[in-house]
């Protein structure tokens, strides 16, 4: 691996730019990089939701394992506005279902681990208001979107379902929409915003993080018109045509699941749930669950499914073929070039069949490995093609990837690293998920080697790094301290347009606290992150733990220099507006002058002056003192 360590460069603060590169693609508020999961009210309770209802929805949440399995998001969906907004016009919930107000259901849905949706609409009522014609209810946000956005923030939501019913004589859909995605950027908080406009619209991928391409799911496997309502097949159909639109930037939404809602079938609802993790769509369920069987937690809780819907490529499933009611789809996992796919075998006839996928239909040739998803077992290995029987209205939905060659990283497991030294990322001894939701890589869909959940890729320049980072994944490393002393720690990372965070701890004990790292331009670019106190360590051996709090990021390394801080703050008791300061290199030698009022327009002025990171002495007379400080001036893009 190679590693810069020149001292300036290593011990110098890394001031990476705060400007967010914006996909041109999509909406680029970061939120949702894999299709959302969660619970909605209307599929199963439709208007009829209150406080203990959905209080008791949260806790079970938690503790039948959807929580755990990935469904985080708590959406209460039409209805919960009173008929009419409080006095100041502010949208309020129903007094007589939701006594405590929704700040209150927003905190105890948080307490619980969980995320808070609500629904609203772009119009001037929400479509039950609508529907059963309650007049001026107001419940719809046309003209006062950023006074709602504000509200919905302040209520703690983390997702807003907006919904098309009702809408403003001479409105505009699109303008609607994006009114409400601007009122969301300002609201101060990050919130899902989902639009649910009943077909895809090329506006669409730029204005919401999702956004829905059929009219409402029914409860039904297929519906015999092409109405509104629509039954799982008959959405699946339209959905599919929209699959290039998908990316972790925006998902298409086939709407939320029936699964547990007791029309469908085993085979049903199995083919339902292959179908949403093909296609990347958001997995909102919408069944009691409260009362689920242990079939349906099965279906909505299988993991491996799961992961092919969260899988990080973001990609959309294609239909390959169909002959006879029979088809074979094929969704792309890992990164575009990977020789990894799931492919669902799916069977709309009334009887059962064999479905045979042949592999050059899909791009691998060679010796294929395959794994049944819902079997949860390895089939083995494979040349030219695979079949299965599958049962009526049902899908077998397979993992396979050509066997790659293994590739061990030099030195890795168990390794122990000596500090002051660079631990290479890549050689964790133990890793894994903290939680197993978004557990979209557990298998290591990058370039696996190592299936303890973390993935590791390799790069041309720079040797294997840690990579497709999830919130929670964690790493840890055996490390010896070989001398009692001050440390400075400098981690190398990448990442595309948004900010992760990660923290360490050793022997358990938080040592960083939370870093927020913002992104890196692309993927390929590695900047240098340094903390801002240095670490006690005491010598002998030690275990390091690097868990990533928020996602994505790739990491490199992470040297630890002993040493003195060599960030010296504050500066500011010294600093004083236009106060000229002398500007030392660390030899000695006077470089010039520079003025700030404190020390990051310092920074900036050395930066402006030297363009070099790296330390200086800056120098002034202050109070008829001379005043001598370190500065460290890091990189800037
Ligand atoms: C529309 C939406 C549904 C649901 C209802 C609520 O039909 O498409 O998903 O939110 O409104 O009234």
């Amino acid at each position: 691996m190679k590693y810069m360590t020149s001292n300036a460069i290593v011990r110098s603060l890394t001031i990476l730019s705060t400007s967010l590169l914006c996909n041109v693609f999509g909406l680029s508020n970061g939120l949702v990089k894999t299709p959302p999961m969660g619970w909605n009210s209307w599929n199963v309770f439709h208007e009829n939701i209150n406080e203990n209802q959905i209080k008791e929805i949260a806790d079970i949440m938690v503790t039948s394992g959807m929580k755990d399995a990935g469904y985080i998001y708590l959406n209460l969906d039409d209805n919960w506005m009173a008929t009419s907004r409080d006095a100041s016009g502010n949208l309020r919930a129903d007094p007589t279902r939701f006594p405590s107000g929704m700040k209150a259901l927003g905190d105890y849905i948080h307490n619980k681990g969980l995320k808070f949706g609500i629904y609203g609409d772009r119009g001037n009522r929400t479509c039950y208001h609508y529907n059963a014609n309650i007049a001026n209810t107001k419940s719809g946000s046309h003209g006062t979107e950023e006074r709602d956005a504000k509200t919905f923030a302040s209520w703690g939501v983390d997702y807003l379902k907006y919904d098309n019913c009702d809408p403003a004589s001479g409105s505009n859909q699109q303008k609607d929409y994006e009114n409400m995605r601007d009122a969301l950027a300002k609201s101060g908080r990050d919130i899902v915003y989902s639009i649910c406009a009943w077909g895809y619209q090329s506006w669409m991928p730029a204005t919401g993080n999702l956004w829905r391409t059929t009219g409402d799911i029914s409860n039904s496997w297929e519906t015999a018109t092409n109405g509104f309502f629509k039954g799982v097949i008959n959405i699946v159909d339209l959905n599919e045509q929209y699959a290039p639109n998908a990316s972790p930037t925006g998902w298409n939404d086939p709407d939320m699941l029936q699964i547990g809602n007791g029309v469908l079938s085993a085979d049903e609802s199995r083919s339902h749930m292959s179908m949403w993790a093909i296609m990347a769509a958001p997995l909102i369920a919408g069944n009691n669950i409260k009362t689920m069987t242990q079939t349906t937690k099965d279906i909505l809780m299988n993991k491996e499914v799961i992961a092919v819907n969260q899988d990080s490529l973001g990609s959309q499933g294609r239909r390959i073929s169909a002959a006879n009611n029979l088809e074979i789809w094929s969704k792309q996992l890992g990164s575009k070039t990977s020789s990894t796919k799931a492919v669902a075998l799916l069977n709309r006839s009334t009887s059962t069949a064999s479905i045979t996928v042949k592999f050059a239909d899909i791009g691998l040739t060679g010796e294929v490995l395959v794994r049944d998803l819902w079997g949860k077992a390895d089939k083995g290995k494979f040349t030219t093609s695979y079949t299965a029987s599958v049962p009526a209205h049902g899908t077998v939905l397979l993992k396979v990837s050509i066997a790659e060659v293994v590739t061990v990283p030099q030195a890795a497991y168990a390794d122990i690293f000596a500090i002051p030294g660079t631990i290479e990322a890549e050689n964790y001894d133990v890793g894994g998920e903290g939680v197993s939701y978004h557990d979209a890589d557990y298998v290591n869909s990058g370039n696996m080697y190592r299936t303890d959940g973390v993935d590791i890729t390799g790069d041309l320049t720079l040797g294997y790094k840690v990579g497709w980072t999830v919130a929670d994944e964690w790493l840890e490393y055996s490390v010896n301290v070989t001398s009692a002393g001050t440390y400075t720690w400098t981690a190398k990372v990448s990442m595309g347009g948004d900010s992760a965070a990660f923290h360490m701890t050793l022997d358990s004990v938080d040592i960083t606290g939370r870093i927020q790292v913002v992104g890196t331009g692309t993927w390929d670019d590695y900047k240098e992150v340094t903390g801002a106190t240095t670490i006690p360590l005491t010598a002998g051996k030690h275990v390091l733990r690097v868990t990533f709090d928020r996602p994505y990021m790739n990491l490199d390394c992470i040297a630890f220099t002993s040493g003195a801080p060599t960030r010296i703050a504050p500066l500011a008791n010294i600093a004083k507006r236009n106060t000229a300061y002398k500007l030392y290199s660390l030899q000695g030698q006077m470089i010039g002058t520079v003025n700030g009022s404190n020390d990051q327009e310092l920074r900036n002025s050395i930066w402006k002056a030297q363009q070099k990171p790296g330390l200086y002495i800056i120098k002034s007379l202050v109070r008829s003192q001379m005043i001598s400080r370190t500065i460290c001036v890091g990189f800037s893009n």
